[in-house]
């Protein structure tokens, strides 16, 4: 198909045109120069075969139109609607559309010039080559490009080509992805440039194969396989405002189910119905909180989408949902080519499939020979979205579209896709699988969500490939990301791309995809999981399952913590989930997209921010014993503890398997669930507010500090019982109006009020001074021992230099005590009996490793096995 080209290029590839000291035009509404026409609210300019128009649109966008062939967009879902301050003109000779953002000069070349109304140049086209592809080359390169979708590398995209093209980038070599592989299974071609802290957005609306390559310091290119090309320039300044416009044109997402923000658990490979349920009791017995279990390919009879096999009665899947267990399963679009299998036999009567020459194309998939579905078509959609009720009906509750690239799998491995040339329907504008290939998944996850929520639920799909615009209809997992710390490593930047580029609810296979994580990568891989908007354990056929007890049991233990630390923050991820319905705004967010005045953080990829207020550093490499975390201006309180650091500051922490760094803003007001009850933590500093979200409505929280304590106001239509707990309250409480039963921890630093009103306004007074950033903190100790043991019972531990401390032995078999500990670090301890010959031992005999508490408010037993002493 790419037999010859038709290419005009224009322009001498200077760096910068001559006029480069002219950004602004002096009158946007002179005289237009001949080249140049005016329809509506659109400029058009012509210079021999091409055109480049540019539209103005209502909001901080303009559209602008590279060639003359018009496209059915996939991606864009609100009807665009003209700036009405716009004004269409000349400046000279070059044709101007002036908005109260930005101003887009054509020259008589159709080279196009963007300015920002603070003068920046945001485009500033040298070259432009046009014909059966389209090529522009841009001076100018912004100063950083965040997002472009689902990347390898750091946050910043410069430096790199990245090719827009859906792709199973599974890579056998590498059990996954290969490290800095490209493409990988998303298309978003939407960046956020940076200019000096000022961000704008670009967004190409075109799904055929494109380039966009940054290699050169000095320019850009995009290049694309392509007649036209659709952009949107979208403005700022902040990059939340780029992507709340960027998600008014593509759209955002719906809010999940609750349950899909839980935990899920999956494997390629649980064999049958029994299994599932023996899975599903063991979380409900080890206490470890989960939502949902998953079920890949192996459920399929013989591969075939939408069946079941015998091996997973209803019955079965009725009993996993009785304990408390969503479903997920997996839906192929590959329909394995079989007369008498209802789905392929009324694809081929409906005329779903794509077809060639000779009939119903035919591409290998894992059924082997297979059709696929022609997702463009509005009838293939209703009928594929059929057969999703019909899952549905049989209690399957969420949905996972996978090797939607689509792929086929050609002889000797490595991802295909069906040929370009396949005519597609294009809902009722045919064209070809070369401009429908990157939007297909899109097309496929919204033929999935509409089914579901036409039942009146709110759907929950997982897709693997998507465009521009998949946030409306599915989240997104990274696919298969080898179990490798360089894929663990990978993977924050990745979803923190994917969160810019629009796409909120995202996250990775816990422990990774192609199997045997060590017990190290498992718990980091935990960690991170335990923080993303999608948090799903899943795992290679053929390898040990990675459910959180298939390691040790520290890790089960672990894991169990971090999973129930997430559960206890569900109100606040459930409220940015609503969040990122209500803006687009991502769950995850790079630490740029709050400290954009920050030039320390625009890099900063290996750390993030769980919305606006939890600073996260998980820890990504192996052997770590500390890390350095990056603290940008403002305080900063230690999430478990209260501790506070001052910023801009890097701090080193000193980290075990378990440690998962976590610190709040200042400011912050943050919804949870202890016990059933909603309690809210409030660190007063710059006044701030809240919209949290539950099911019955939206809460507005506003939190005020105040020379003689704190304030809070909470405004929502019913009232029930919040806890709300202020913290660092460094000397007593002196009193509270506006709500009953308060109470002062000195040791926590916190004071407690309980409000029941709708409406309530709530004063804490109290000495707001800070007497000691840090403030050692007592922490309880409750230990197990053989009954027998005679004597005391000791606590030796790093925070105390290794000395032993008696603890009050409360009965035969238990000691109790307390230990005074730096507040907010970990640190290490054994159980002795007053010297080491006499520490702890394993039931075996063999040394224990130490043991590890954290300097917080927080309470365990542990249980001695026997002692050294006892021990040959
Ligand atoms: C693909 C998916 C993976 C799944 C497998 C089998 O590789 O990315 O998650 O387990 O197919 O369906």
């Amino acid at each position: 198909m790419r037999a010859y080209w038709v290419i005009f290029v224009i322009g001498c590839g200077s760096a910068v045109p001559a006029d480069s000291d002219d950004p602004l035009p002096a009158r946007c509404a002179g005289p237009l120069p001949a080249f140049a026409t005016r329809e509506a609210g659109t400029l058009t300019t012509r210079c021999g075969d091409l055109e480049v128009s540019a539209r103005p649109l209502a909001g901080g966008i303009i559209q602008l139109r590279y060639g003359s062939v018009v496209e059915r967009s996939w991606a864009v879902v609100e009807a665009p609607v003209d700036d009405p301050e716009a004004t269409l003109g000349g400046d000279g000779d070059r044709a101007v559309a002036c908005t109260a953002a930005m101003t887009v000069a054509i020259d008589t070349q159709c080279r196009v010039r963007a300015t920002l109304a603070d003068g920046t140049v945001i485009v500033d086209d040298v070259e432009l080559a046009a014909g059966d592809r389209l090529r522009l080359v841009r001076a100018a390169q912004p100063d950083r490009v965040y997002g472009l979708g689902e990347r390898t590398g750091g946050l910043d995209k410069r430096g790199r080509a990245w090719t827009f093209w859906n792709t199973d980038a599974y890579d056998p070599a590498h059990g996954g992805w290969a490290p800095d592989q490209d493409p990988l299974y998303q298309s978003i071609p939407f960046a956020v440039h940076v200019n000096a802290g000022v961000a704008h957005g670009l967004f190409v609306d075109q799904p055929r194969r494109m380039v966009f390559d940054y290699t050169d310091p000095g320019r850009d290119v995009i290049d694309a396989e392509a007649r036209s090309l659709e952009q949107y320039l979208i403005a700022g300044p902040r990059m939340a405002e780029v992507v709340e416009r960027y998600t008014r044109l593509t759209g955002r997402p719906a809010l999940p189910p609750r349950w899909a923000l839980g935990f899920h658990q999956s494997r390629w490979g649980y064999p049958d119905g029994g299994t599932l349920e023996a899975i599903a009791e063991r979380f409900r017995r080890d206490g470890i909180p989960a939502d949902a279990l998953w079920l890949d390919i192996q459920h399929l009879r013989g591969f075939r989408t939408f069946t079941v096999d015998d091996a997973f009665s209803q019955a079965s899947l009725d009993r996993v949902r009785a304990l408390g267990f969503k479903v997920v399963a997996i839906a192929d679009p590959g329909i394995k080519i079989d007369p008498g299998y209802d789905v392929y036999e009324s694809g081929v009567a409906g005329g779903h499939f794509l077809r060639d020459a000779s009939g119903v194309f035919s591409g290998t998939a894992w059924p082997g020979a297979s059709a696929f579905p022609d997702f463009s078509r509005a009838a293939t959609r209703v009928w594929w979205g059929g057969h999703v009720t019909g899952l549905r009906a049989r209690g399957i509750d969420g949905i996972w579209l996978d090797v939607n690239e689509p792929t086929t799998f050609p002889e000797g491995g490595g991802g295909n896709t069906v040929p370009d040339e396949l005519v597609v329907d294009g809902d009722g504008e045919p064209t070809t699988m070369a401009a429908f290939h990157n939007a297909y998944a899109l097309e496929e996850s919204r033929a999935t969500f509409e089914a579901i929520a036409e039942t009146g639920e709110r759907p929950f799909v997982l897709s693997r490939a998507g465009y521009a615009g998949i946030q409306r209809y599915a989240a997104v997992w990274t696919g298969d990301t080898p179990s490798t710390w360089s894929g663990l490593a990978q993977t924050l930047p990745m979803l923190l791309g994917l969160g810019v580029s629009g796409v909120p609810i995202v996250g990775s296979d816990i422990g990774g995809y192609s199997g045997h994580a060590s017990p190290e990568l498992y718990a980091r891989w935990m960690a991170l999981g335990s923080i993303s908007p999608f948090a799903r354990a899943h795992v290679t056929d053929g390898v040990p399952g990675q459910e959180p007890w298939m390691f040790t049991d520290e890790v089960t233990e672990l894991s169990r913590d971090l999973l129930v630390e997430r559960y206890r923050l569900l109100p606040y991820l459930y409220s940015l989930a609503d969040e990122a319905a209500r803006t687009g705004a991502p769950i995850l967010r790079p630490l740029i997209w709050e400290f954009s005045d920050d030039p320390a953080v625009a890099e900063l990829g290996d750390q993030a921010m769980l919305g606006p207020s939890i600073l996260v550093a998980p820890i990504v490499q192996p052997g770590t014993t500390t890390r350095e975390v990056y603290l940008p201006a403002g305080r900063w309180f230690e999430l478990h503890s209260g501790a506070i650091h001052e910023g801009p500051a890097t701090i080193t922490v000193s980290t075990t398997l378990a440690a998962l760094p976590m610190f709040v803003r200042e400011g912050a007001i943050l919804p949870a669930l202890e016990a059933g009850q909603l309690v809210l933590d409030v660190y007063p500093g710059a006044p701030s507010s809240f919209t949290l979200y539950d099911d019955t409505g939206r809460t507005t929280i506003s939190l005020t500090a105040e020379a003689d304590g704190a304030s809070v106001s909470i405004a929502r239509s019913r009232p029930s019982p919040i806890q709300v707990r202020v913290h660092r309250v460094d000397t007593a409480l002196v009193g509270v109006d506006g709500a009953t039963g308060h109470a002062y921890d000195a040791d926590a630093r916190i004071a407690t009020a309980t409000v029941e009103a709708a409406n309530a306004a709530v004063r804490f007074h109290y000495d707001p001074a800070i007497t000691e950033l840090a403030p050692p903190i007592t922490v309880a100790f409750e230990v197990e021992v053989p009954a027998d043991t005679p004597g005391q019972v000791f606590i030796a531990s790093s925070a105390t230099g290794w000395t032993h401390e008696p603890l009050t032995r409360v009965s035969a078999s238990l000691a109790r005590g307390s230990l005074t500990v730096p507040r907010g670090e970990w640190f290490d301890y054994k159980v002795t009996r007053g010297s080491f010959d006499t520490v702890e031992k394993l039931a075996d005999c063999s040394e224990r490793a130490n043991r590890y508490r954290f300097g917080a408010p927080s309470s365990k037993t542990i249980t001695v096995a026997t002692w050294r002493d006892r021990c040959n």
